[in-house]
Formats: structure tokens, sequence, C-alpha cells
């Protein structure tokens, strides 16, 4: 049942994945994921081990990474150990994916009551080699109803040499009985920053460069899961060789090109038509979808806006710090408002875009209307601009006619140009 779960390339075999030659060993080698690794390693220290976990999580994220360590540390003849030697026979065992003690099941095709009553023949016999046998049920939500209640049985009084891990991206498919026996994780989507990290990590010790930029396209690419990103780095190398420019990396990837996006966006909050219009014009002849480009540039103004909104706002934008050193300074002297009222007119034009049979001309129109119709410029900012020509007038000798600005106090609402657009 575990054949397929070698993580150790075979004589034979030249070639390994990026993703299964670099899982990681130990829970210590896991990046991000720490609220988990740092519990499961306080409970083999401690010796009181739960007999049931639960991983939850979306795909890629290191559940089945962390149930194998998980085995390792429970039976190493150094264990329960959160440090596995990774040399006796149940560590290599284990890491080859021929330990007779770790099970492993994919639910998905093993999910009738009858195959969880043979798994329950199964765990009456004793490990033979480590101290624990080991099952670890995948997709276990794919379970039928009946096998649910079949598993139930023994979950609730287990032998003590048998622990069991489920994993699931679906915990919302497991029944209550099930969630109120195990120890529940959560694994979390892998923030950009770990996963650039760990990208680094693997091109330094494969010899290939990247820029950060490209490390960052390919992290970003991989929406918070390890395994796509390394996947993605695969595609990458496979089809870049090992020393891809940045625009290659994007082109592999079906990104729009970092800098004509920033280019595109720029030109919109300075007005510049000519700018934003030659940007899309480079992304078109590039072949890119221009829905994909509209949504690029979506997720781009949603964390222009949520950078420019507040100090606290801009810990939810999941970016290195260069790239929001960056956005903040597109977005500099750029109020909120006109960030929001830039991703409302995206957003409606965002489907039209995807079904249009010409959907260059409604971004370019889009586009258009924004860089035309420039922001109603805030209130306080006209006030000051007609308290200083007050000043300036003053000061060549001409006196304010009372009414003005000045004379009658600085309410916004008294001033009827306030709201026009400049
Ligand atoms: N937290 C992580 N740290 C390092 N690598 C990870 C992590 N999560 C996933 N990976 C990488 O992705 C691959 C697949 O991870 P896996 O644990 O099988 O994900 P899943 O959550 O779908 O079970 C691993 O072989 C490993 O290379
Ligand atoms: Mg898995
Ligand atoms: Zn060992």
């Amino acid at each position: 049942m575990s054949e397929s779960s070698s993580d150790v390339p075979g004589p034979t075999t030249g070639y390994v994945a990026i993703a299964r030659k670099w899982r990681p060993r130990t829970l210590e080698e896991m990046a991000g994921q720490t609220h988990v690794t740092r519990t499961l390693r306080n409970a083999l220290t401690s010796g009181r081990i739960h007999h049931a976990f639960l991983f939850t999580g979306a795909r890629g994220v290191g559940k089945t990474t962390a149930a194998r360590a998980f085995a390792r540390a429970l039976n190493c003849d150094q264990g329960p150990t959160p440090d596995p030697c990774g040399v006796c026979v149940p560590c290599v065992e284990i890491l080859q994916g021929n330990s007779p003690d770790v099970i492993e099941i994919d639910g998905a095709s093993n999910n009738s009551v009858d195959d969880i009553r043979d798994l329950r023949d199964g765990v009456r016999y004793l490990p033979q080699r480590g101290r624990f046998k080991l099952y670890i049920i995948d997709e276990v939500h794919m379970l039928t109803r009946g096998a649910f209640n079949a598993l139930l049985k023994t979950l609730e009084e287990p032998p003590p040499h048998v622990k069991f891990i489920f994993a699931t991206t679906e915990v919302n498919k497991i029944p209550e009985t099930i969630l109120s026996r195990v120890q529940r994780f959560d694994f979390k989507r892998i923030p950009q920053k770990v996963v650039v990290t760990r990208l680094r990590l693997i091109c330094e010790s494969e010899g290939v460069e990247l820029t950060e930029e490209a490390l960052r396209m390919v992290a970003r690419a991989g929406e918070g899961s390890m395994r796509d990103a390394q996947s993605l780095l695969d595609q990458v190398i496979s089809f870049g060789g090992k020393n891809p420019t940045d625009a290659q990396v994007a082109d592999i990837l079906g990104l729009v090109d970092r800098s004509v996006l920033f280019e595109l966006f720029a030109g919109i909050l300075k007005g510049d038509g000519s700018q934003s219009l030659d940007a899309i014009a480079k992304v078109h002849e590039n072949g890119y979808e221009m829905a994909q480009l509209t949504s690029e540039l979506l997720e781009l103004v949603r964390n222009a806006a949520l950078a420019a909104l507040s100090e606290g706002a801009r810990k939810h934008l999941d970016l290195p710090e260069e790239e929001k050193a960056q956005l903040l300074q597109v977005v500099e002297g750029v109020p909120a408002e006109q960030l929001a009222r830039v991703f409302q007119v995206l957003l409606e034009v965002h489907d039209q875009v995807a079904r249009a049979s010409r959907p260059r001309y409604v971004l370019e129109m889009a586009v258009a209307r924004l860089v035309a119709v420039r922001p109603a410029q805030p209130v306080t900012a006209l006030v000051d601009r007609l308290v200083d020509l007050e000043r300036r007038l003053r000061g060549a000798g001409v006196q304010p006619r009372p009414g003005s600005a000045q004379g009658r106090g600085r309410e916004p609402s008294d001033d009827p140009e306030g709201e026009r657009r400049s």
C-alpha cells in the first residue's frame, strides 16, 4: 500500500521530481507549520502521544510529509524522539517507504466497510520492527458512512501499539463522531516568503540560478502550496534551463511580466494613459490572456490598497519586504479611496474581459476611463490650496474678499468646488 511513497531515488531512476527529492525528513526540517511541528515535537519529548491525529489543510502543505516524519520519530530505535537518527532500520525503511509497520492507505480507493474491516483485522497484530503500527489514511473524507462507523470502534479502543494519522483536504466532510476522537492539526497555506526561502535553498543546491524576482513569481504561482511551487520550479528548469531570465520564467509560468504590470498600474495612478496602453499592448503582443492580466492587476490593486491603508492593514499582505516597499513607492500620496475606486472599476470589467470577443478593447476602455476621470481631490487638500493661494495673494498686497476660505473657517461643505473633479 505504500509502494509509491519512496522519497529516495532508486538505482535505476535518473530524475526525481523536486517535490519528492526535497521532502523534509524530519518535523524540524519542515518549512512553516511550526504550530503543528512544535506541538508534535513536544508530544514526542514528553511521551504523551495521542493515538489518533487528523491533519487538515490544502494540497501540498506538508500533511503527508509530517505524517511520515512523525512515523519515523515514533519508531526510530532511539525513539520516540523528535529527532530520529535516520540510520536505524525503522528510520531507513520508513524513508524508503517499505516499512511493514507504516501502512499508508488511500482513502479515496479504499473507502468501503470491507476495507476498514481488513484494517481492523490488521490492527490486532503487533508491529514487526518498530514500537508502533502506524496507519496513515489519506483523503479520509472519502470513506463511506459505513466505513466511518466501522472505524469508530477501533478508534475508541485501539490497542496500545497502534496510532492513526488521518489526512484530508476537506475537513467539513468528516463526521463529528470522528472529529471528537482525534487530535486535530490545521495545516496552513505556506507564506510566500517561506516558500521563497525553501525554493532558494533548492536552487542553490541544484545549481539553478533564479533572481529573487523569479523565485517570488514561482512562489506566488504556487498559491501557498509548497508542492505546487516545487512542481512549477521543475517546469521552469525543464523549459528554461538552469539560468533563465525573469521574462522566461514569467513566460513559462504563464504570468504577466511584473515590471509591465507595475507600469500599467503606475500609469493609471498618474493619469498617464499612454504608459498604461503601452503596457497593455506589450502584454497583448506576448500572447497573454487579457483576463489573466486583469486578474493580476486586480490583485496588485488590492495589495496596493492595503499597503496605502495603514500599518495594520499591511500585515495582511503576504508579500516579501522588497515587494511591499515597491508597492509603497507606487502608491505614495495616492489616497486609499482612489485605489478602492480603481479596484471597483477593474472588478466590474473583469468578467466582461473574460467573455468579450475583443477583450483587449474592454480593458483599454476601462483604463481610459480611469485615466480620464481623475480622482476627486479630497476636500481638505483643496482647502489647503485655497489657504495657500490667499497667503500668496496677501503677500502680493491683494486683500482677500470676505467669504473666502479663511474668512469663513474651513467647513468643507461650504466649498462647492470641493467635489469637482479636476
Ligand atoms: N511544510 C513544508 N516544508 C517543506 N516542504 C514541503 C512542505 N509541505 C510540502 N512540502 C513539499 O511538497 C511535497 C508534498 O507535500 P505533502 O506533505 O505530500 O503535501 P500534502 O499536504 O498534500 O500531503 C513534499 O514532498 C515537499 O517537497
Ligand atoms: Mg498528502
Ligand atoms: Zn532511527
